[in-house]
């Protein structure tokens, strides 16, 4: 069976989704949406909001313009990219998705991934940390690296960034400058397993698999490498562009008392 039927197919079953209490309160079950046929990203985000639940599609709301139009600042075409989320219901008021939920939707979300094998998993926000393992820490703590993450079948290349909902939150450009390099580095990492893949692409036996993630895995740490360095070159002028939106925002609030508590609180939670 192709792609298209194949990911169908397991849409189909999950439809009326009964397997947790986020049942109760849905609209819609939002299931995914983009490119399907091994795209470069999946990008998976925490749970559909408000928006989603009317539309059933992933990134439709405020969070959502956000999140296109970082893909576009970091050139990434849509068509490159496939989305879903931790869980494919909306938790009642925008509520964190339970570890529960997150468990009873968690084999939709492999079986998702091993129809559609992507190149790279970009993880957005800090409820899609939760693939790489229970107390990993948060965004802030596990971004600008490449993780690799186990599931059933295979090993995915994973790099992690903050939520557009921070970012549309908080307004810094540091968090924004932060998120265009964690969709470049996902992006290199995509780009460099695509050519390895092909390679394998004959024989994709589990040795093989082995050893496209060794050769991929030095690839990587070279092209970090060596973007590191290129980065390094553009660093001061990217400092200094940065501190002055910094101090700009500061002095915005400054003149806000009130508003900078209450956002300096919200930026502890990524
Ligand atoms: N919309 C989504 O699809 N996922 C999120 O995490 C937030 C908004």
């Amino acid at each position: 069976m192709g792609v298209i039927k194949n990911l169908k197919h397991l849409q189909a079953s999950y439809e009326g989704c009964e397997a947790c209490e986020l049942k109760c309160h849905r609209n819609k079950v939002v299931f995914g949406r983009g490119n399907p046929k091994h795209p470069m990203l999946m990008c998976i985000g925490e749970a559909p909001g408000r928006a989603e639940d009317q539309s059933g599609l992933p990134w439709e709301g405020d969070a959502g313009k956000t999140f296109w139009g970082l893909l576009r600042k970091s050139s990434i075409d849509k068509d490159d990219v496939y989305c879903t989320n931790m869980v494919m219901c909306r938790p009642k008021g925008n509520r964190d998705p339970t570890a529960a939920e997150m468990r009873a939707c968690r084999s939709r979300l492999e079986q998702q991934i091993q129809i559609i094998r992507p190149n790279a998993l970009l993880l957005v926000g800090r409820i899609a940390l939760n693939l790489l393992g229970y107390g990993v820490g948060g965004v802030a703590a596990n971004r600008g690296v490449i993780h690799e993450v186990e599931l059933d079948g295979g090993i995915w290349y994973a790099v992690s960034t903050y939520h557009p909902s921070y970012l549309n939150r908080t307004q810094s450009g540091d968090i924004q400058d932060a998120m265009v390099q964690d969709m470049h580095l996902a992006w290199s990492a995509a780009e460099i397993v695509s050519q390895y893949r092909s390679e394998y692409a004959s024989n994709p036996n589990q040795a093989c698999f082995r050893e496209l993630n060794s050769k991929s895995k030095t690839a990587i740490a070279e092209s970090t490498q060596a973007r590191g360095a290129a980065l390094e070159g553009h660093g001061s002028a990217r400092r200094s562009e940065a501190e002055s939106r910094r101090k700009d925002h500061d002095t915005r609030e400054d003149s806000r008392g009130r508003k900078k508590l209450r956002l300096d609180r919200r930026q502890s939670v990524d």
